[in-house]
């Protein structure tokens, strides 16, 4: 399955139909998990517009993912921020669940900033740090789920696109000294920020240990279940990317106590516990992303304002 050209048209000229020539975005915001409050903040003429108005788009499932595109300015800069995004685990192919990426570009989107929740794999990171992506391993793109499997559309982008530097970085840098300045952010309210590597998994259901201490082992600082599609298809129609994660629970990376011993130690009459660990839920997932949200939306208006 594939989506044509003219459908992407189609969705890009419904929302011209509504948004004026002049308050088209020039900046497009993908908002994760608990991190759609940057959209209730925006000025100018703020236009609400439901996915489900939209030809082409589909229904954002999951709790905490409101289902709207907001049109507005940040920073005086024109922007569209989706709140609610689209994953393949909620039954969605790749191309349904990038098919804004491509409208925001018919659109005259120029750069687009991605924000999600992610679990820490690298034992150097906290639950409510940040991480701006570098790279990713997208463990399901190379077996098959990659978000350009398809005829290729060419007034998009080419055949075979490099992704080496998906991740603009340029954007990293700005981004870096944005929250470098921002004392207030980085010192007072202590969030730290780090560099690192993605490991797209499919979800929903959270990883295994032993599949954390593979992805760490291949070089992941953190995964989580989006954006990778969303960055492959906006780098391949010619968009800068900046992609940051909160960091929403550490993964539990220990392997098991073996039960053989548990077992023979009960039967000399010892006792070993089972550790208990803090599994990865999306509560807890959704907490920690409410808590820190306001830290990361401040940087991104930054970070907006200095591009
Ligand atoms: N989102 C937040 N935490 C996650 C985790 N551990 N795995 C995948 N997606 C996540």
């Amino acid at each position: 399955m594939s989506i044509s050209y003219e459908k992407y048209l189609e969705a890009t000229d419904y929302l011209k139909s509504v948004i004026s020539q002049n308050d088209l975005p020039e900046i497009a915001i993908i908002c994760g998990s608990g991190l759609g409050g940057l959209a209730d903040g925006l000025t100018g003429n703020v236009t609400t517009i439901h996915y489900s108005q939209i030809p082409g788009f589909v229904q954002s499932t999951v709790a905490g993912h409101a289902g709207e595109l907001v049109f507005g300015e940040i920073s005086g800069k024109k922007v569209v921020c989706m709140k609610g995004r689209f994953h393949c685990y909620e039954g969605y192919g790749v191309y349904q669940a990038t098919f804004p990426v491509r409208v925001f570009k018919l659109l005259g989107v120029k750069t687009m900033i991605v924000t999600n929740a992610a679990g820490g794999l690298n034992p150097k990171y906290s639950v409510g740090d940040i991480m701006m992506l570098s790279d990713h391993l997208s463990l399901p793109g190379i077996s098959g789920k990659n978000a350009l499997i398809g005829p290729n559309i060419e007034e998009f982008g080419v055949r075979f696109v490099p992704v080496s530097d998906v991740y603009t970085p340029r954007l990293r840098e700005l981004f870096a000294e944005c929250y470098l300045k921002n004392k207030k952010i980085s010192e007072d309210r202590k969030l730290n920020l780090h560099e690192g590597v993605y490991g797209w998994v499919m979800g929903p259901s959270y990883e295994t240990r032993v599949e954390c201490r593979a992805l760490l082992s291949l070089g992941c600082d953190s995964v989580g279940m989006s954006t990778v599609p969303e960055a492959i298809v906006a780098k391949h129609c010619g968009l800068e990317v900046l992609a940051v994660s909160l960091i929403t629970n550490e993964a539990v990376l220990s392997p098991e106590i073996s039960s053989i011993e548990i077992a023979k130690a009960k039967l000399e009459g010892r006792t070993i516990e089972r550790k208990v660990e803090n599994f990865a839920n999306h509560i807890e997932v959704m907490e920690v992303a409410n808590k820190r949200a306001i830290d990361l939306q401040e940087l991104v208006v930054d970070f907006i304002g200095s591009l």
